[in-house]
């Protein structure tokens, strides 16, 4: 695994509130001011639960559906059509007891090839002996099916790489791996957080990749699809947003946490020749409530155009 970056380093200890890059940010989305001052949380929490809906949400919150979802490309090469990818991503497990058998039961019945660790292992900004805990159980399950990759998310500290990586993940910090079958190569590529710590770096990401392979950018969040597509990345999986997380019947998220298009806050999309997908996630943060967002596994299918 690559050491820490320099400025997640600096970001990690001094806190981001040091950074203008930030402080731009902050002012701009309300869900910095929440990151910060979680007691203002505790408005939502009255208002759920004067309402009856607290346990509601949090049974919604548990109730994690595997979703299959196909990536077209016709970059793939033939040898990765219908390669199957376990995404799975925004777990912030710490607290939220029960969820850890949910994704268990999943796990056991999916069939996949790889699966990947999107990011946003602990619930705040803390890494919490709970959430190590609960991620080492996890990955000792998911060790003992196939490979498993994984990324830092806007809630990690670099700690939790060590801890993951010690637990056998591959853990791609600005780093990326080649994957040979029959053949044919696909490179996976994991770029750090951008949202909170400012840890990405492309260039060390990409370093050594054959710009003729395929390219798949594992990335916490869709906010790099720019900069993603500018690199000629293919294919590109991602979470962070958690679909909204608390949504309007329709399905409207009116808490948007990613400077993006509304079509990249969850589901598939294209950017260009580029195909992406957002996973609405499988854990909840803030409030361990969901409403209208279901929490979500990805089982991701790579096919071939012919
Ligand atoms: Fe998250």
């Amino acid at each position: 695994m690559k050491a820490i970056s320099k400025h997640r380093e600096i970001v990690e200890q001094q806190g981001h509130r040091y950074s203008s890059r930030h402080r731009w940010q902050f002012r701009r989305s309300g869900e910095r001011l929440v990151e910060h001052l979680p007691w203002l949380l505790k408005l939502p929490e009255c208002f759920f639960k004067c309402l009856g809906l607290w346990q509601a949400g949090r049974r919604n919150m548990l109730d994690v559906q595997l979703e299959d979802i196909e990536l077209v490309s016709k970059r793939l090469p033939d040898a990765f059509d219908g390669f199957r990818i376990l995404w799975i991503s925004d777990f912030h497990i710490g607290p939220l007891d029960g969820l850890l058998e949910k994704v268990f039961g999943h796990v056991e019945q999916a069939e996949y090839d790889i699966c990947v660790l999107g990011g946003d292992y602990c619930f705040w900004h803390r890494t919490d002996d709970d959430a190590i805990e609960r991620m080492k159980r996890l990955a000792a399950v998911l060790l003992g099916k196939s490979d498993v990759y994984g990324l830092l998310g806007n809630h990690d500290r670099y700690a939790m790489a060590e801890v993951l990586d010690q637990a056998g993940v591959r853990m791609l910090v600005n780093d990326n791996a080649m994957i040979e079958k029959a053949g044919d190569n696909l490179t996976l590529i994991g770029v750090d957080d951008h949202h909170y710590f400012y840890g990405d770096d492309f260039d060390e990401a990409m370093a050594g990749v054959d710009p003729k392979t395929f390219k798949l950018l594992l990335c916490h969040s869709p906010e790099q699809y720019i900069k993603a597509a500018q690199r000629g990345i293919d294919a590109y999986l991602c979470g962070h947003t958690h679909g909204g997380q608390i949504c309007l019947p329709n399905g409207f998220a009116p808490v948007n946490s990613a400077s993006v298009p509304r079509k990249m806050l969850k589901g598939p999309w294209q950017y260009q020749a580029m195909v992406g997908y957002t996973s609405r996630g499988v854990g909840a943060t803030g409030l361990p409530l969901r409403f209208n967002c279901p929490s979500e596994i990805s089982l991701i299918t790579l096919k071939k155009t012919r």
